[in-house]
């Protein structure tokens, strides 16, 4: 935890110029910066920073934020990485928040234990290059198997040797305490003493993202199967084997580059994937992936290809875990082998472009890979294909994007020859169940309409509704302090003209109401105000654009900047400073609260509707029925107020 003054810091010594002039090259433009977007290619410029307002926005990808946010875009940092970047580059000190006594003693094991790994790195690599015993047994292996020297230094592969004390021996000889290297794993002891752990094996290292290595991975040569075929060090406190992947040290720019990540089952398939000049591979080393190393590669890409064994007998049973990479919102694509091969076997065997072409040319989506497999197995017997139906609907519901599931949906009933509208059904049922199972989890604002999914009806007054909130909270973050011009009472009863601000204004409207937005983000930023208000402050845009939270602040750029009020000529342009302005705001705003009111009262009455069709006692549909009819009044009441508003 990075404590808030020194981000504050960090924040304001930040020169956002000066940051991102290190990534793109900027050009003056009137108060503005122009450049070409970093983000996809472009011959005009059309990627704009605005020293004032220290935000910078793309409009060919969308992007905005702050200097922070432009560093996570475009260096995938996470957000303290991002900020301890900068603090270096401004020669800030951090101290992460007091410590503990404890924290600092697992911070001095963590470090021990990092330098124990370097350590026993340097030696395994050592014997394997530059020792009798590791050169005509390690090194003569991993060239049998096609490696080069180069991938060997690459992945810093290495060789421990038949002699159980080598290891140890060495490192207690250069100072390193028996205890730290017990508890490493890289040392066990019994009655009769210690003993290395690997003994007459190759050595993977295990990296994590920065490069140091955290663990290792070790391969017999041994033919007989008496002794295990990989021995791998225990989880430590520096080697969490969940949010560990390996190669990605090595793989994360090719990553970034390609745009996708192969995922293959071992070390053996990641080294010959990039012997075969393909980078961009990780390993999972065993297990089915989990969240924290989804998390990982999505860092670095939302696609993932995941490379299957030709007669892999776990492919079926990977295919919940691949429900997880789904639900993380990344694509997934599939490549299955032929029969008999892995990817480290088929890549040494085919030469480099048939390899390549094979992956092109086998590449599958996930959902459509899973249907025939599955398929494959019902036959004609109709309630496994039920089943199997139910499995892949399953399958597609874990995707968050509406848009993808429904081109997934359709691509199955073609496959199934299933009618469409049968499977949106069993979707919906799964939507339905994972929506109201999550609901319980916290208490709904009976105050907000919230609308589930799908019927198209309900769909279109909730964007609406969505879309008018945003309007309301685009209106307070660019206007908010300043004055409209409203008729208020004063002591002696007279109405008086008076200038009220903007964000009060709404905030009013919104309280004497009962009103909330629907959209969470919407809500949080309403409530900033609401309380800076109690405490009679009225708060901008600039407060939000260095909120930790990136979503908040991606937002508030999205909606204070367009291409026209990034230009100076804007605010000349529609006069905004001028003796007019307070009455065009009054009547934007007003506008804009009315239809917000308008909108509310549709999504009242279109659930009423909804009520009303499940409800089955004749004294409560009477009941529903009044409360639509009034709703409806109050609804045109709004209408005819924006009518006259309107045309005023
Ligand atoms: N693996 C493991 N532990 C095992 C077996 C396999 O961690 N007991 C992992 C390793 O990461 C290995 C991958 O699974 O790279 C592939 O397994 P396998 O093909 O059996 O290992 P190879 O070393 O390639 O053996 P072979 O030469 O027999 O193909
Ligand atoms: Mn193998």
């Amino acid at each position: 935890m990075i404590p808030k003054e020194t981000i504050d810091k960090i924040f304001e010594s930040a020169d956002i110029i000066e940051v991102i002039g290190q990534f793109v090259s900027l050009k003056k433009s009137g108060s503005n910066y122009k450049g070409l977007s970093p983000f996809v290619n472009e011959k005009t410029p059309s990627f704009m920073v605005s020293p004032a307002k220290r935000i910078f926005k793309d409009f060919s990808s969308g992007k905005g934020g702050n200097v922070v946010t432009f560093l996570m875009e475009h260096e995938h940092f996470t957000y303290p990485e991002a900020l301890k970047w900068l603090a270096n580059k401004y020669q800030i000190e951090v101290q992460e928040k007091e410590q503990t006594p404890e924290d600092i003693a697992l911070n001095n094991e963590k470090d021990k234990l990092f330098i124990i790994h370097k350590y026993a790195n340097t030696f395994f690599h050592n014997q394997l290059k530059d020792t009798q015993e590791g050169k005509s047994i390690g090194l003569s292996y991993f060239k049998q198997r096609g490696y080069d020297l180069t991938t060997i230094d690459k992945f810093q592969l290495g060789y421990s040797p038949e002699n159980p004390k080598a290891f140890s021996e060495a490192a207690l000889k250069d100072g390193h305490k028996l205890d730290l290297i017990i508890k490493s794993g890289l040392v066990k002891t019994n009655e009769k003493g210690n003993y290395d752990f690997f003994r007459a094996r190759v050595i993977f290292p295990i990296q994590n993202l920065t490069g140091r290595v955290i663990g290792f991975g070790g391969r017999t040569l041994r033919t007989d199967k008496k002794t295990a075929k990989y021995f791998n060090s225990p989880e430590s406190e520096i080697y969490k084997k969940s949010y560990v992947l390996y190669g990605l040290y090595q793989a994360k720019n090719a990553i970034i580059k390609q745009d996708n990540c192969y995922l293959v089952e071992g070390y053996t398939d990641v080294i010959s994937l990039n012997q075969a000049g393909i980078e961009n591979v990780v390993s999972s080393s065993g297990t089915s992936l989990t969240e924290g190393q989804i998390r990982l590669i999505k860092r670095f890409t939302k696609n993932v290809t995941i490379l299957y064994d030709g007669d892999s007998a776990g492919i079926k049973a990977s295919f919940r875990g691949i429900d997880l990479i789904l639900k993380e919102g990344l694509n997934v694509q599939v490549v299955l082998f032929p029969e008999g091969e892995d990817p480290d076997s088929f890549s040494q065997k085919e030469s480099n472009s048939i390899f390549r072409n094979y992956l092109q040319e086998n590449k599958k989506g996930f959902i459509k890979f899973k249907s025939e497999i599955l398929l494959s197995e019902t036959k004609n017997d109709p309630i496994k294909k039920a089943e199997t139906i139910k499995d892949i609907v399953q399958s597609i519901s874990a995707i968050p994007d509406q848009i993808t599931r429904t081109v997934f949906l359709k691509e199955t009933s073609d496959q199934f020859d299933m009618d469409e509208q049968v499977l949106l059904n069993e979707l919906n049922k799964i939507l339905r169940q994972n929506t109201y199972g999550k609901a319980t989890q916290y208490k709904p604002n009976i105050n907000q309409p919230k609308v589930v999914d799908v019927q198209k009806s309900k769909k279109k007054t909730f964007n609406q509704l969505e879309f008018q909130e945003r309007d309301l909270i685009r209106l307070m973050l660019m206007y908010g302090d300043l004055g409209i011009p409203l008729n208020i009472e004063n002591e002696e009863g007279e109405l008086v003209e008076q200038h009220y601000p903007l964000a009060q204004f709404v905030i009013e409207e919104m309280v004497s109401d009962k009103l909330s937005y629907v959209n969470e983000d919407y809500q949080k930023i309403y409530n900033e105000f609401l309380d800076a208000l109690e405490n009679d402050l009225i708060l901008n845009d600039q407060h939000f654009i260095n909120n930790p939270d990136q979503n908040i602040n991606s937002i508030v750029v999205d909606l204070t900047t367009s291409r026209d009020h990034l230009s100076e000529n804007w605010i000349k342009k529609h006069n905004i400073h001028t003796k007019t302005e307070g009455n065009q705001l009054k009547k934007a705003v007003v506008e804009s609260v009315t239809i917000f009111k308008l909108r509310v009262t549709e999504n009242l009455i279109s659930n009423k509707q909804d009520q009303l069709k499940s409800e089955e006692k004749e004294n409560e549909l009477i009941n529903i029925l009044k409360d639509i009819k009034q709703l409806t009044n109050v609804r045109n009441i709004f209408a005819n107020e924006l009518g006259i508003i309107i045309t005023k």
